[in-house]
């Protein structure tokens, strides 16, 4: 089956990207995933992952936070700079795309088409290919910039998913909520 493509950039929520990546995985999906640099910090402090920014030690070091055995199949990680893989081309066939978190600079260069890493030409292809291409931007207060580049990206056709928490079903806990919205993104993707 066509893998998903993951992205995971520097906002704040790399919770939701790891449980997503855990539900791809229960469900035999395949992923093909991309940290950003500011991603990568980003994780350090919220979910304690200490990658080096050398993907051939980060492959196995991301895999490992994500419950993937060594010899397992299904997880494969990319250089968030190499723009000559096949991530970076329309021919290489996905099932679409998740940028969760996305921040309001990805969302920028998404919404310009600038491709200036893999994490935004990935999305660029995604877009040109008419494949689904899920965002999950966050932050607050937005602006008019934010605001704008989410309209024109919804006016083509891209989800806007922002992760913003309900309490009508009566969480009891955080892995409750990021649940929860982690089961809309997915729902969104068309997968139960
Ligand atoms: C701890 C931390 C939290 C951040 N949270 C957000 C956020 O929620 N939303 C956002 O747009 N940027 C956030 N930023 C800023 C982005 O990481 C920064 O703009 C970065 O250049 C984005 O690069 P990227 O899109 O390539 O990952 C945060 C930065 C840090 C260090």
């Amino acid at each position: 089956m066509d893998p998903w493509v993951v992205a995971i950039t520097g906002a704040s929520g790399s919770v939701y990207a790891k449980r997503l990546i855990e539900a791809l995985r229960l469900h035999g999906e395949t992923i093909c995933l991309v940290v950003s640099r500011p991603g990568r910090r980003v994780a350090k402090d919220e979910l304690g992952w200490v990658l080096t920014g050398d993907i051939r030690d980060d492959r196995e070091r991301i895999r490992s936070y994500c419950g993937y055995s060594a010899d397992e199949e299904g997880l494969s990680c990319y250089d968030w700079q190499d723009i000559g893989c096949c991530l970076a081309s329309g021919s290489f066939r996905t099932r679409g795309m998740f940028v969760i978190p996305c921040t309001m600079a990805t969302l920028a260069g998404i919404a310009v088409g600038s491709s200036r890493n893999l994490i935004e030409r990935a999305a660029d292809v995604t877009i040109k290919e008419r494949r689904r291409l899920i965002l999950v931007p966050r932050e607050t207060p937005l602006s008019p910039i934010h605001l704008r580049n989410m309209l024109t990206l919804a006016e083509m056709g891209v989800d806007i998913v922002p992760p913003m928490p309900a309490f009508y079903f009566g969480p009891g806990s955080l892995d409750d909520l990021v649940d929860f919205f982690v089961k809309r993104v997915l729902a969104v993707a068309g997968l139960s």
